[in-house]
């Protein structure tokens, strides 16, 4: 990542090893009124700073909350209000002009209001007709209180949304909300705006992992000599929560058993996150969780080994070097015992962080694990391995396959090993 990270770009999943998927992309933002729009001038000031070009418009509440002005200046371009569609002076309607514009459009946030106009084809506002008149995909962010979000107009609307080609709708998360109510109806944080719009970039809106549920462990396991050292790796996580993200804007059931993580925490809004330290804890949950899961990413970087007598005091210096010496078990290889207990037709998706000769070090440790797939990656080459934004390597798997991948962000990869996992033949 550039030291100089610029606003919210430490959440981008990009960096200048591979291309960003918003540089050059037109990006219809739609406001409409509730008081996440307050959200948005940071989400269109870090589009700007990818190098997209933004163009907002307001519906006449959104004005209310959110100052046109500030946008404006923001996106480097004038601010549509509802009232300009009477008052626009070229011979192309002002919501055709706009609607045919925009390669991508952000619609955050999605009122009650917004939505119901939308799922029943109303045009009665210039937002509201942008909408019916452009072909290019949205990214749906709804936000509302609990009770309106659980009224039964809401719920049957949001359902005939999902419905709608190139829409990727995104529910509210669980919070505190503006009303003081605790519960469902918190937009997504602008880190996680800005993941889903890189989804709908790279992938598209097409939900084929929709039927299946996913289970990602991701992160580095932490082997406790005492409460305070641990034998752990510097692995971020960023690989596994980015492909449980994937996965679910695709339309999948996902699992997510993570160690401690080194990722913005608005990526983990709306996933179903197990958190765990040791490799015990981990075993206990893929316990749990395999029957029900029909494909598994295992992108968590185990910790091989645990000290064979962990103290439950702190050690001084000295006790410390002894309780080193005195022995350490291996931890059970989780991936090989999840291949042996797998239910028919899981998918298996394995991963190996190598040094050296990736290739070589990564056929013999297929072979080992059995999984399905394996995708093997570098930790000693520029933009790849611990907590970098992009990633590179190859996939191993079934039989001879050996697919190179060269650097993209880890987005991308994380796209493409869906990909390559659902093609897989149940059971392959
Ligand atoms: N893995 C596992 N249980 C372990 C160690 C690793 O399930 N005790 C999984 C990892 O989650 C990963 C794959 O096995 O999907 C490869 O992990 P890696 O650390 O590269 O390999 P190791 O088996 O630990 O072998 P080595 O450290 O000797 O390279």
């Amino acid at each position: 990542m550039a030291e100089s990270a610029p606003l919210l770009a430490g959440t981008a999943v990009v960096d200048q090893a591979a291309p960003d998927p918003l540089a050059g992309r037109r990006i219809l933002v739609g406001i409409s009124g509730s008081i996440a729009a307050v959200k948005l001038p940071l989400v269109v000031s870090a589009l700007v700073q990818r190098g997209a070009q933004v163009r907002c418009v307001l519906t006449p509440s959104a004005a209310e909350l959110v100052s046109a002005v500030a946008l404006a200046s923001l996106s480097r371009a004038a601010v549509s209000l509802d009232g300009d569609q009477w008052n626009h002076r070229e011979p192309r309607p002002l919501h055709v002009e706009l609607a045919e514009w925009a390669e991508l459009v952000l619609l955050a946030p999605l009122t009650a209001t917004s939505l119901a106009r939308w799922v029943h084809g109303l045009g009665d506002s210039l937002l509201a007709s942008v909408l019916l008149a452009t072909e290019a995909p949205v990214l749906a962010a709804a936000a509302m209180n609990t009770a309106m979000w659980q009224s039964p107009g809401v719920v049957r609307n949001w359902a005939a949304l999902g419905a709608f080609e190139r829409v990727l709708p995104l529910a509210p998360s669980a919070g505190l909300l503006a009303c003081d109510r605790q519960g469902a109806g918190r937009m997504a944080e602008p880190a996680g705006l800005l993941l889903a719009l890189d989804s709908l970039a790279l992938w598209g809106w097409r939900r084929d992992w929709q039927g299946q549920h996913l289970l990602v462990t991701a992160g580095p396991t932490r082997e406790w000599l005492d409460p305070a050292r641990c034998l752990t790796n510097p692995s971020s996580g960023r690989m596994g929560v980015l492909l449980a993200h994937a996965a679910r804007l695709r339309g999948a059931t996902v699992d997510l058993v993570h160690g401690p993580l080194a990722v913005d925490p608005a990526w983990l809004e709306g996933l179903r996150c197990h958190p765990i330290s040791t490799g015990a804890e981990l075993q206990e949950r893929l316990v749990d969780l395999q029957p029900v899961a029909t494909a598994i990413a295992m992108a968590a970087a185990v910790a091989d080994h645990r000290p064979a007598r962990p103290q439950l005091g702190k050690l001084g210096k000295a006790a410390l070097v002894r309780a080193m010496e005195a022995g350490w078990q291996e931890v059970p290889d989780l991936l090989q015992q999840l291949v042996a207990t797998r239910p028919p037709g899981q998918r298996i998706l394995g991963f190996a962080a190598q040094s050296g000769d990736v290739l070589e070090q990564a056929r013999l440790k297929h072979a080992r694990k059995g999984c399905d797939l394996l995708f093997a990656n570098p930790i000693d080459a520029p933009g790849a391995g611990f907590g970098a934004a992009t990633n590179q390597g190859w996939l191993l798997g079934p039989g001879e396959r050996c697919e190179r991948f060269e650097p993209a962000s880890k987005l991308a990869v994380a796209h493409r090993l869906l990909t390559a996992l659902l093609a897989l033949s149940p059971g392959a």
